[in-house]
């Protein structure tokens, strides 16, 4: 009997355990999956904390490569990665969303010539500056196999040719959603804990190298929600709350008394606080997507979003200008009656599992076993 397909699954920050949980389970019984963590979260509430409550098994491998400059975190996500390649000799790694754990993973991959398939392919923000962007274009343009999850993502690698197969499969975030939203709502009110009633509050999220590392950036966003008179919660990513205290703005943070921060919080509770906002204010993308699809509209505080679709539905927009741009901004946001419905069927994962089987199958039918293309590496 022929063995399973060996699948090395790269995971590090938090949205990737979201996006990886659905496409596992799919993969069960499947292919026979090598979890590696790269470590790039590592913070209770950052990582272990999103393991227990999506039910992911603990990794097979940590790779413990920890905060550092972009150059540090990607090379030794893919020393490492490299490593565990040459050691498992897997038939396929699969790599997720924009981070550079997903880069230096993907770099591991081509370099040994492992085939390299992508989860949220496509997508693009049009910024060729940001970190993600980077990312995303040259995960793309290393991967075998990309899976894309929107039409829009689909284009985007049209019209750069990316030479690897693309395939429509809807989004795995909206998978997770409806796997887990009914969990999310049957637990006590997140917001309750903090005095606040559903719908009576903001959400604030911050975590983008843009928003949190210029002081005036930072300091802007705090000078828009001074103005607001709805309390707003904000768990804060430590990149932010590092950023508030080097910069002495946590003093004028604290000195809000609407504004409530706390700690990370983590996915149910996420889409808990998600759900019983008024309104959500963010620059994290996947909370854009979250935020629409359990109908609370959503400001999005950078120039421009991977996210389209929400915008041109009317649910989300973009404030790129602060203080009392933002302000008004707050106050003005009303979505329209009409949300239609966006980012697949809830069924990404599975297509994603059977995409991954019909690949596997052609190479080993057209080549034999891809193991073994892995095991020259160049000294
Ligand atoms: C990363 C991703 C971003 C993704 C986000 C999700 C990149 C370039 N960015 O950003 O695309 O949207 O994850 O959250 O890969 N820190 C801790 N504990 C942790 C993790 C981080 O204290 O568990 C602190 C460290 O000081 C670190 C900083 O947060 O330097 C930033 O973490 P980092 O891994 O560099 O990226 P994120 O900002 O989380």
């Amino acid at each position: 009997m022929s063995r399973m397909p060996r699948v090395l699954s790269v995971v590090g920050v938090r949205p990737q355990f979201v996006k990886h949980a659905p496409v596992s389970e799919a993969m069960a019984g499947r292919f026979e999956e090598v979890l590696v963590h790269t470590g790039q979260h590592y913070d209770y509430a950052m990582s272990r904390l999103f393991f227990e409550e999506l039910g992911i098994r603990a990794p097979d491998r940590h790779l413990e490569v920890g905060s550092g400059t972009h150059a540090e975190q990607t090379g030794r996500v893919a020393e490492r990665t490299e490593a565990v390649i040459l050691e498992l000799a897997p038939d396929l790694v699969l790599v997720f969303g924009d981070t550079n754990s997903t880069l230096g993973a993907a770099l591991a991959a081509a370099k040994l010539r492992v085939p390299l398939a992508h989860v949220e392919a496509g997508v693009r923000a049009g910024l060729k500056e940001m970190a993600e962007e980077q990312n995303r274009v040259l995960v793309d343009h290393a991967s075998d196999v990309l899976f894309a999850p929107t039409a829009d993502a689909v284009a985007h690698l049209t019209r750069e040719a990316a030479h690897g197969a693309v395939h429509l499969t809807g989004d795995v975030m909206r998978d997770a959603l409806e796997q887990h939203v009914a969990r999310a709502r049957a637990r006590p009110d997140p917001a309750a804990r903090h005095g606040l009633a559903p719908g009576s509050y903001l959400l604030l999220t911050l975590h983008r190298a843009e928003n949190t590392d210029d002081p005036r950036a930072l300091g802007g966003i705090l000078d828009g929600l001074a103005l607001v008179d709805e309390p707003v919660l904000f768990p804060v990513h430590p990149r932010t709350r590092a950023a508030l205290d080097r910069t002495g703005l946590a003093a004028r943070l604290s000195a809000l008394p609407h504004l409530h921060p706390i700690d990370p919080v983590g996915y149910l509770d996420m889409l808990g606080l998600q759900a019983g906002a008024r309104l959500v204010v963010t620059d994290s993308g996947g909370i854009q997507k979250e935020a629409y699809l359990l109908g609370t509209p959503c400001l999005t505080l950078f120039p421009c979003t991977s996210w389209v679709e929400t915008v041109a539905a009317g649910w989300n927009r973009l404030v790129p200008e602060y203080g009392a741009a933002l302000a008004a901004a707050i106050r003005d946001m009303v979505p329209p009656e009409h949300r239609p419905e966006l980012y697949g069927d809830g069924r990404a994962a599975g297509r994603i599992a059977d995409l991954l089987a019909d690949y596997l199958g052609r190479v080993r039918a057209g080549g034999g076993s891809v193991r073994g293309a892995s095991s020259a590496p160049h000294r």
